[in-house]
């Protein structure tokens, strides 16, 4: 043998080593109507033939679609393992640097699952993309003078004319609203209300606009109401649906509970609406978490408390939840939905709780009813709950019951 053959010993030991990740997310900074994509695929193809994942998927910190929570949840749902989200910030900006980490951990512990997820040191100058500037530089070299393809310019009617609209909803793209569903909130107002393009508009119509953070950011996904001085929060498609019916097509009253004034507070907390005065409750065993628990009177049914938390299961073994006492109600159960009839089989108990998962049982979905309560307590007052938990065991919390919505 010569010697420069190779054995298949050392053909084992030069293979190319498998890919670090599953998939690798480039996140861009996104742009109202912007086409980032290119550059972002040739990045994640870079890395792909480098070995740090097999594949590659492009998501916007804001401004674009998809969000990067879009992104996440459906690489969870398609089962995958591990993730590596690399951020493209160009222009480098320091705040969203630290708002994407913060932002990325909360999710992973809320939301990930069983699927890893890292986060990758910002890809944040053309040092590190040299390849492509060079090509630009290249094809710029053979490229003509602009004078020998003079065209004349286009001169729309609608650019020289202020439009004659009723109202301007101006939809937040920043990077809270843009993770909570502000894309899908845009696109549903625009086909809603038309093209927004100037010659387009009609007498009375919304023009619908993006902007970048507005500040109010707890109220993500947010969307401005001009000249009425209204801010929506917290929107959700559905929301949006009565808001275009009856405020912006009909010039009715504000839609409440999503409505806001100026100087107006949050009192909205993960979908539930509670008095800002009294808490919400929480409680810990073993690898279980409950946070944001309360109660209140319930909607469709006389002698019943509704009850609402969320439940995350911190550790790696799956658990359950088993049964929930409570002194005063004689029979308790899971409901799937808002109605009477959506009582789950067996009740909703036991309840599954996977490894790293979180169930919300929250207004009008998954929630607790606590049923044949001969005095139903006033708001303000206190209810005292135990949850059984398989492993965890049991877990004793007081919960303060809120007024009705
Ligand atoms: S990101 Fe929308 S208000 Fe800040």
């Amino acid at each position: 043998m010569s010697m420069n053959e190779i054995t298949p010993g050392e053909m084992a030991n030069t293979a190319p080593p498998s890919p670090a990740f599953e998939v690798a997310v480039l996140l861009g900074r996104g742009m109202p109507l912007g086409e980032q994509r290119r550059t972002l695929d040739e990045i994640g193809v870079a890395l792909v033939n480098e070995g740090l994942a097999e594949r590659s998927e492009i998501a916007f910190a804001e401004l674009s679609d998809p969000a990067l929570s879009v992104v996440l949840l459906h690489l969870r749902d398609e089962g995958v393992r591990s993730v590596v989200v690399v951020p493209v910030i160009i222009p480098f900006d320091r705040n969203l640097k630290g708002w994407i980490g913060r932002w990325l951990s909360r999710w992973s512990a809320e939301e990930a699952g069983a699927m890893r997820v890292v986060l990758a040191d910002p890809l944040d100058g053309i040092a590190d993309q040299l390849s492509p500037v060079r090509a630009v530089i290249e094809r710029a070299r053979l490229g003509t003078d602009v004078r020998e393809a003079i065209k004349p310019l286009k001169i729309k009617a609608g650019a020289s004319r202020i439009p004659d609209v009723s109202r301007v909803a101006l939809v937040c793209l920043g990077p809270r609203c843009a993770q909570a569903g502000a894309a899908v909130i845009y696109d549903q107002l625009r086909r809603r209300f038309g093209p927004h393009k100037p010659d387009d508009l009609q007498e009375n119509e919304v023009l619908c606009l993006t902007t970048n953070c507005q500040g109010p950011c707890n109220f993500a996904p947010l969307v401005g109401i001009q000249p009425d001085n209204i801010w929506y929060g917290n929107l959700t498609p559905e929301a949006l649906e009565g808001i275009a019916d009856r405020h912006l097509a009909q010039g009715g009253e504000p839609v409440s509970p999503w409505a806001f004034q100026p100087g107006e507070r949050l009192k909205k907390t993960d979908g539930a609406l509670v008095e800002p005065d009294l808490p919400l409750a929480a409680a810990e065993a073993g690898a279980i978490r409950i946070r944001q628990a309360f109660v209140r009177k319930a909607m469709v049914e006389d002698n019943a408390l509704a009850g609402f938390m969320e439940i995350t299961n911190l550790g790696t073994f799956d658990d359950m939840l088993l049964a929930i006492e409570c002194c005063f109600s004689a029979r308790i159960a899971i409901h799937a939905a808002g109605g009477h009839d959506d009582i789950l089989a067996g009740e909703g108990l036991p309840l599954p709780l996977a490894a790293g998962s979180t169930i919300r049982l929250q207004p009008g979905r998954l929630h607790l009813m606590l049923l044949d309560i001969p005095d139903v307590p006033d708001p303000g007052s206190t209810v005292d709950l135990v949850l059984t938990f398989r492993h965890a065991g049991s877990m004793p919390m007081t919960c303060h019951v809120h007024a009705p919505s």
